[in-house]
């Protein structure tokens, strides 16, 4: 994540909203905000390097590299194409997965198949964000909620039982609307216009995502666990999505599971969209949380509307 905090105070002083409020209705403290000279490769290129040591794996030895952002520097080329240059992994394919918050899932799906089909080897996937250049900083109902942040994953063909053992992907494009970026597009191209009406924002019916989100959440990681004949008992913890600390304490309920078996940080961080899931993941087994052969759920929703798990 970039250093700079942004705190719920500092918000205040730009939009009429609380401490209180936005700790009450959404569990958010604080959240990064990149500096101008960094981009969402910028961040990602960190994570990316990063997991590679961990992963202990040279660059040139990827075959794929799939970066999801909900930010991306481009329409294009891919974010992923610049973060493949800057890392040296010459021998990699890279493009762009756009799912919005749902992304990370579902780009961490398409590479454990590409492994599984038997075409590569080794892939990296990477969540990147500078949303913070995409909120309108004068709505309080959206800028309180995001932040900036990347975090990556490296998959690799391995005949140690485990890995990505099921996974669950949804859409329902008929809530489109609900959360969009809509300016800048094809639909509505960059123009006067559409930078008056504040097009090039996001735009969100924060209720209706909110009733989105508690519907579908808890029942993606049923479907996951049933997928591998699984039941909740069996898992060590769940990893969701970061947007509101209230949505992931309606999904324990939903799974009648304590919410100390979910991973939060979204008090630190605020909703970094395609990251949030990776930048949780990384905190927990720093931690301590999270250890080799645990068994974990990661579960997401966002724009499109998209879930999956
Ligand atoms: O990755 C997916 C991304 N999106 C999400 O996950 C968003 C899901 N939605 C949410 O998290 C919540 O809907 C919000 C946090 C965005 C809003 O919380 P809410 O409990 O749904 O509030 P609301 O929109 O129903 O607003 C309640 C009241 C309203 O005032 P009145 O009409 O009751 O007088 C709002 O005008 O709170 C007011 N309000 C605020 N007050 C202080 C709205 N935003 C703010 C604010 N500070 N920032």
């Amino acid at each position: 994540v970039p250093e700079p905090v942004l705190t719920n105070d500092d918000i205040s002083k730009l939009v009429d909203t609380n401490d209180q409020w936005i700790r009450d209705r959404t569990g958010i403290r604080e959240r990064r905000i990149a500096r101008e000279n960094e981009f969402p490769s910028t961040l990602g290129v960190e994570a990316a390097v990063k997991a590679l040591q961990v992963a202990n794996l040279a660059p040139t030895e990827l075959d794929l590299i799939i970066c999801t952002s909900s930010s991306p520097e481009y329409i294009f080329p891919a974010t992923a194409c610049i973060i493949q240059d800057q890392i040296g992994a010459t021998k990699a394919g890279a493009f762009d997965l756009q799912a919005a918050c749902t992304g990370f899932i579902f780009a961490v799906n398409m590479a454990a198949q590409a492994i599984r089909s038997g075409s590569i080897k080794n892939a990296l996937v990477v969540g990147t964000e500078v949303l913070s250049r995409f909120v309108n900083w004068k709505d309080r109902g959206t800028c309180i909620l995001f932040g900036d942040g990347a975090g990556a994953f490296v998959l690799q063909a391995s005949d140690i039982p485990g890995g990505i053992m099921s996974a669950v992907m949804h859409s329902d494009g008929s809530g489109a609307d609900t959360l969009t970026l809509p300016g800048g597009g094809s639909h509505f191209p960059a123009s006067e216009l559409t930078i008056h009406e504040g097009k090039h924002f996001v735009h969100m019916d924060g209720k209706e995502v909110f009733r989105f989100a508690t519907r579908v959440m808890g029942r993606a990681v049923l479907e996951a666990l049933e997928q591998v004949k699984m039941t909740t008992d069996d898992i060590h913890c769940i990893i969701p999505h970061q947007a509101n600390y209230r949505i992931i304490e309606t999904a324990a309920k939903y799974l009648k599971m304590p919410l100390e078996k979910f991973v939060i940080n979204v008090d630190r961080y605020g909703n970094t969209s395609t990251a949030s899931i990776p930048i949780a993941t990384v905190e927990a087994i720093q931690n301590g949380r999270l250890k080799s052969g645990d068994k974990v759920v990661f579960v997401g929703f966002g724009g499109g509307l998209t879930w999956g798990a």
